[in-house]
C-alpha cells in the first residue's frame, strides 16, 4: 500500500454510512486503506450504498436500540480485530417549524444524535484504548453541527442535541486524552444531503442558503468527509477537544 494511504491498515466504525456525509466519509476513509464498518439501516440501504466497494463492510443496526453498541463494536473485531476510528455521524433532524414538539420528538433526536454517540463511544472506549496503546493514537470524531453553538426558529430539539453532543465531545477528549485517544467534533453548515435536500432542490430556498454562505454554494458531502478524514489522519495527533467548523463562511455573520 502507497505511503499515501492516510489510513492504511485503520479500522473505522461510520455510523449514518448509507447517506449524505456518512456515505462520503465511509468511501473516502476506504479509498484511504481503511476498513470500514458502515453502520446505517435498514440493510438493504447499506448494502445498495456500498456494493461491491473493497474494504467497506455493510453493517445493518440500528444505532438507538439497547443492543446496538455492543452489536457494533462486535462486527468491528470480526471485520479487522481493534478499533481505530470510531466516527459518529448519523444523526436525525425535526422539520423546520415546529416550535412545540412532543415528548416522542424530543426523545427520538436525543436518542439519535446524542445518547447513542454516548453509547458506542463507551462500548468502543476499551478497543481504541487498546489500539492506541499499540499505535499510539485512536480517534472518536461526532457530527454536531453549526447548531451546536447557535439556533434558529423551530430548532428546539436538534439544536439541542448538538450543544449536548460538543459538550460530550469536549469532556470526553479531557477524559480519554491520557490513553492517546482524540475526541474532536464537526459544524456542518447547509449541506446538500438526504436530510436537507427536499428543502434545498426548492430553488428559493436553496439561493437563500447559498447567499449567506461566503464560498455562495451549499456544502457538498466530500466537503465534510474531508474534514473527518483529517481529524482521523495522524497529521491531527495534538488536536483534540476541536469543533471544526466546516460551513463555507455561512456562519462567519450575525
Ligand atoms: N445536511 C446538513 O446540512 C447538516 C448540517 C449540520 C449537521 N449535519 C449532521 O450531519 C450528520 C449526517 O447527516 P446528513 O446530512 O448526511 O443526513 P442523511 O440523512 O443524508 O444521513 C444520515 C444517515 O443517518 C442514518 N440514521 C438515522 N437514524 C439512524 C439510526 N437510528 N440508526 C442508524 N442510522 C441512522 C440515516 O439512515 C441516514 O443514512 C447528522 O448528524 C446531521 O445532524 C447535517
Amino acid at each position: 500500500m502507497s505511503q499515501q494511504h492516510r489510513l492504511a491498515g485503520k479500522l473505522a466504525i461510520v455510523t449514518g454510512a448509507a447517506s449524505g456525509i456518512g456515505h462520503a466519509a465511509t468511501r473516502l476513509f476506504a479509498q484511504e486503506g481503511a476498513t470500514v464498518l458502515a453502520v446505517d439501516r435498514p440493510g438493504a440501504a447499506v448494502q445498495a450504498a456500498h456494493e461491491g466497494c473493497e474494504r467497506i463492510v455493510p453493517f445493518e443496526q440500528d444505532i438507538t436500540q439497547d443492543s446496538a453498541p455492543a452489536a457494533i463494536v462486535a462486527a468491528a473485531l470480526r471485520a479487522a480485530g481493534g478499533i481505530d476510528i470510531l466516527f459518529n455521524n448519523a444523526g436525525v433532524g425535526t422539520d423546520p417549524g415546529d416550535a412545540i414538539i412532543e415528548d416522542e420528538t424530543w426523545d427520538h433526536v436525543f436518542a439519535v444524535n446524542t445518547r447513542a454517540v454516548f453509547r458506542l463511544s463507551r462500548e468502543a472506549i476499551p478497543h481504541l484504548r487498546s489500539r492506541a496503546e499499540q499505535t499510539g493514537r485512536a480517534r472518536i470524531i461526532n457530527t454536531a453541527s453549526v447548531m451546536a453553538e447557535r439556533t434558529d426558529f423551530g430548532l428546539s430539539a436538534y439544536a439541542s442535541s448538538k450543544h449536548a453532543v460538543a459538550g460530550l465531545s469536549k469532556t470526553m477528549a479531557l477524559d480519554l486524552g491520557r490513553w492517546g485517544i482524540t475526541v474532536n467534533y464537526l459544524l456542518p453548515g447547509a449541506i446538500y444531503t438526504g436530510m436537507t435536500r427536499q428543502r434545498f432542490d426548492q430553488d428559493p430556498i436553496r439561493k437563500v442558503w447559498e447567499k449567506k454562505t461566503a464560498l455562495r454554494r451549499l456544502g457538498q458531502p466530500i466537503d465534510v468527509a474531508r474534514a473527518a478524514l483529517l481529524l482521523a489522519s495522524d497529521e491531527a495527533d495534538f488536536i483534540t477537544g476541536h469543533g471544526l467548523v466546516v460551513d463555507g463562511g455561512l456562519t462567519l455573520r450575525i
